[in-house]
């Protein structure tokens, strides 16, 4: 099963791919279901393979991602989250509204009991939470068209690097649907709630320039020096140590659910973790400890 082959190596990159029809994770087999995973070292990839269905994305491949976050290596740091071909991802496969081989329709899944609906779309949910982890950083790559669930995406990573060209759009409000894919609460906690529902409930597509203004990409890039501009970020990210990062983030994640008092606690909490690491065999004997 995928952890074995994703984990195994810690050296080689390691290919995993999953097929639509099954829904397993194998190494080695073609990324039929449209996304491809590789873990080289402290730094894995996500890649969007379906480049002439502009990365159109259905349940299963939601599912893959589920399973790739749940075997995601220990030793990874960075997750970069990118698409193949002109768009980063043109959102959820039309053809699931209507019924597509070897995938549920929606009006299937509409008909399903309450409980079991709010199951299925919390296990697509499983697709997109994970890439929050205090453990890594992840970061989206975005080139050409973001729209409903590829926006999503997008907003699902801590950070993201947009190419010139980059659209986002959350068009779902225009289908008679809500994002449900994890997206709605980064994005009125980047932009801001007017802003939000403005973009929502027009469902216009925001240009780089705008999502840089706004705070949706970090950094606009010509579309030529994307991957360059990824991998310079990553570099730095992997300067700092890695428990530092992940004590960091967690402070960060948590912060906007804490009084100024309760944050206070946490970094205090956190940063003892931190001294006693990193000084306490350094400290007299006795000091630490000692209640001093
Ligand atoms: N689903 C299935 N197929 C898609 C697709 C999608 N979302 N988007 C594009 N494709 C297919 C096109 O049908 C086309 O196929 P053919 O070559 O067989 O005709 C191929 O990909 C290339 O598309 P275009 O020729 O349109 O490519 P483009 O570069 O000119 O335009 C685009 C790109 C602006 C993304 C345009 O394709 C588009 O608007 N796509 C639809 C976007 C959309 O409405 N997505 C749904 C978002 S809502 C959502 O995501 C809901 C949710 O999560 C619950």
């Amino acid at each position: 099963m995928a952890d074995a082959q994703i984990g195994g190596s810690g050296e080689r990159p390691a290919e995993v791919s999953a097929s639509p029809a099954d829904e397993t994770i194998s190494a080695g087999a073609p990324a039929e279901v449209g996304v491809r995973f590789e873990v080289d070292g402290e730094i894995a990839t996500v890649t969007l393979c379906r480049p002439e269905r502009r990365n159109a994305q259905t349940p299963a491949m939601w599912s893959a991602l589920a399973r790739f976050g749940e075997h995601l290596p220990e030793q990874v740091r960075i997750v970069v989250v990118r698409g193949e071909g002109p768009s980063f991802s043109a959102g959820l496969d039309l053809s699931l509204l209507t019924g597509a081989p070897g995938q549920r329709s929606f009006s299937e899944i509409a008909a399903l009991d309450d409980a079991a609906l709010d199951r299925l779309i919390a296990e697509f949910q499983r697709g997109f939470l994970w890439l929050r982890r205090p453990e890594i950083v992840s970061i989206a790559a975005v080139q050409g068209h973001a729209i409903g669930a590829g926006f999503q995406l997008a907003l699902a990573c801590d950070l993201r690097i947009a190419a010139e060209d980059a659209k986002f759009c959350m068009k779902e409000p225009a289908l008679g649907l809500v994002p449900d894919l994890t997206g709605t609460k980064p994005l009125v906690e980047l932009v801001g709630l007017p802003r939000a529902i403005e973009m929502c409930l027009t469902a216009r597509a925001v240009d780089a320039a705008e999502a840089e203004r706004y705070g949706l990409a970090e950094r606009v890039v010509p579309a030529g020096d994307l991957d360059r501009a990824v991998n310079e970020l990553v570099t730095s990210l992997l300067a700092i140590d890695r428990h530092a990062a992940a004590a960091t983030k967690r402070l960060l994640l948590g912060a906007r659910h804490r009084t100024l008092e309760e944050q206070a606690a946490a970094e205090r909490s956190e940063q003892m973790v931190r001294l006693r690491t990193l000084f306490a065999s350094l400290a007299p004997q006795g000091s630490v400890g000692a209640g001093n």
